[in-house]
């Protein structure tokens, strides 16, 4: 079905696999409609609790926007690149309601350490390295790097990243609060299943309302604490807020209906 990618769902959890490893992964146009695809497909599917995104090889997470497509761009393709890249992926995979968890297997480079902040959050492998190469090209970070980057790590960090073109590795990255955790490469995706499932018992409406209120706060002109208390008032009106509520008071675990 996919040209690029692998999906697999299994216990509520789909894993998106970029697979093309000859490339170190790297997000071609086809790739970035195919991820649009399957990331828009799973956050429909209710079935699907939590998203996993991942890399296919033991070098890679990314290495980056395809660049030989690129190298011949004007002006007005260089903005329309980005902003389409924003609005089907990174942008995209943000603002989804279900939960996104990249799993960095590798380099994470450019477009690829841009994809794994617009996940929710990230795990690493202690083999991985990340950063925002984009000036080495002669060209900026364009799917978001230049946001996400100071809003995980502060502005001095994400300056001296972005400057020097350089890579930092696995614990640096956790030292940065750019992932979460460090683990060998095959405890990698065991890792990321395993905090995924923990999420995938709690409310999905739950979480899909917090995610929005969350990233409120990095939005131009939205109040996040209006949003809160918006996002707050209508949990009151789902099952899942019923079911949670009564299950505790029934001293019994919670099964959410996911509405
Ligand atoms: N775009 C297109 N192709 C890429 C790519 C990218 N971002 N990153 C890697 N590739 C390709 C290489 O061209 C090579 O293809 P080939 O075998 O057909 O020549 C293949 O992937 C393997 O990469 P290679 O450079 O041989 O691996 P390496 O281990 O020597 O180096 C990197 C790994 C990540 C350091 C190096 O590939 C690199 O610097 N890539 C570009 C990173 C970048 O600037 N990304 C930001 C883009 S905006």
């Amino acid at each position: 079905m996919y040209n690029n990618i692998l999906t697999a769902h299994n216990s509520g959890i789909t894993t998106i696999t970029i697979n093309r490893p000859s490339k170190l992964n790297a997000l071609n146009k086809e790739t970035i409609q195919e991820l649009h695809k399957a990331f828009d497909t799973a956050n429909k599917d209710a079935a699907t609790k939590v998203i996993i995104v991942t890399g296919s090889g033991e070098k890679a997470f990314v290495a980056g926007a395809d660049i030989s497509e690129f190298a011949n761009f004007s002006v007005d393709q260089g903005g329309q690149l980005a902003a389409k890249g924003q609005e089907l992926l990174f942008d995209f995979v943000a603002n989804l309601s279900t939960p996104v968890i990249a799993a960095v297997n590798g380099f994470a480079l450019g477009g690829g350490l841009e994809l794994a902040m617009s996940a929710h959050f990230r795990v690493a492998s202690d083999n991985a390295k990340m950063g925002l190469p984009e000036v080495s090209l002669g060209v900026i970070p364009g799917y978001g790097g230049t946001q996400r980057l100071p809003q995980l790590v502060g502005k001095g960090r994400a300056m001296e990243m972005i400057m020097t073109a350089g890579m930092i590795d696995a614990n640096q990255a956790l030292n940065y609060g750019l992932v979460n955790h460090v683990v060998t490469l095959e405890e990698l995706l065991p890792l990321a299943e395993k905090l995924a499932s923990k999420i995938s018992r709690n409310s999905s409406v739950a979480i899909g309302a917090a995610i929005q209120a969350v990233n409120a706060a990095y939005e131009d002109g939205v109040n996040g604490f209006k949003t809160e208390i918006t996002e707050f008032g209508n949990c009151f009106g789902t099952e899942d807020f019923k079911e949670g509520t009564t299950a505790f008071l029934e001293k019994r675990k919670a099964n959410f209906p996911g509405k």
